[in-house]
């Protein structure tokens, strides 16, 4: 599981011990229209990206590229503002590189957010959902290649997000006042947002909201045996769903506007989380 020079996992995740003794199980990555969680977070310690041996250099405008050590409430968690994405130029596994190092420290549950575009008819920009599934079309596996020692090469994707988990974001959301959407997420490799033609034909397939990240997390995460959340900020409808055209500048408006309301979500996750481990 080689990166750059000689970082593994195993070697960032020693890194990591060094910055903080706090040693938390949940780990969560903040994507567009999550980051302002971070101003829940009581920080104990925080490093930057560049820091941690193998560790991708975020080049999006507003990802930050720092781990946070910290409390969410009295929860201990680890925050990561910032991720490589696919689209970036990054081979899949340095994509998922952050995830199989929070392995390697000891994370037991990871929480995943991203920004989408909403297909299904039903969402309106600024909603939340969450992902009870997805469709990996981005054409790679990060599961492709070498294969670590001790980890299993066919993984199974039956419940990819955790049901327990899941049901605490929709706790988390009724403490919030927010009424979450669920459903099932396509990820695609992008940088282009998609055409209203893809878009009709992802409806077709099961779709209900469409991004450029989290799966490879997420089944990366799963080879590593952590239990996986993850949710959405719907910050535009879709191609041809909306009436306009799509850009980045409406997905960072609509990320703004809800910002509150993520951050709020998150940390009532993190709040009721300590109520169900041991
Ligand atoms: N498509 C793909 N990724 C996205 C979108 C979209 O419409 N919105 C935010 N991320």
């Amino acid at each position: 599981m080689k990166v750059s020079s000689n970082a593994t996992p195993q070697t960032a995740a020693a890194r990591l011990k060094k910055v903080s003794k706090l040693r938390p199980r949940l780990a969560i990555v903040l994507g567009s229209g999550f980051h302002h969680a971070l101003t829940e977070l009581r920080v104990a310690k925080k490093i930057s990206y560049a820091k941690i041996p193998g560790f991708p250099k975020p080049t999006v405008s507003g990802h930050a590229g720092e781990l946070y050590f910290g409390h969410l409430g009295q929860t201990p968690v680890l925050v990561l503002s910032g991720r490589a994405h696919f689209y970036e130029g990054h081979e899949m596994e340095r994509v998922t590189f952050a995830t199989r190092t929070l392995a390697a420290f000891g994370i037991t549950d990871l929480l995943l957010t991203n920004a989408a575009g909403g297909i299904n008819k039903k969402f309106h920009a600024g909603d939340f959902m969450v992902l009870t599934d997805h469709i990996n079309f981005m054409g790679a596996n990060p599961l492709r290649g070498t294969l670590q020692k001790g980890l299993p090469r066919f993984v199974d994707l039956t419940e990819t997000y955790d049901k327990k988990l899941r049901e605490l974001l929709f706790r988390a959301g009724k403490i919030s006042k927010l009424k979450l959407q669920r459903g099932v997420y396509l990820a695609v490799s992008g940088p282009s947002y998609e055409t209203p033609a893809e878009i009709r034909a992802f409806a077709k397939l099961g779709a209900d909201a469409v991004g450029m990240s989290t799966v490879p997390e997420a089944i990366a995460a799963r080879q590593c045996g952590l239990n996986v959340a993850a949710i959405s900020c719907v910050t535009n409808l879709a191609a041809g769903i909306s009436q306009g055209n799509l850009s980045h500048t409406e997905v960072l408006e609509t990320a703004e506007r809800v910002k509150k309301s993520g951050a709020a979500l998150i940390k009532n996750f993190a709040e009721l989380y300590r109520t169900i481990i041991n």
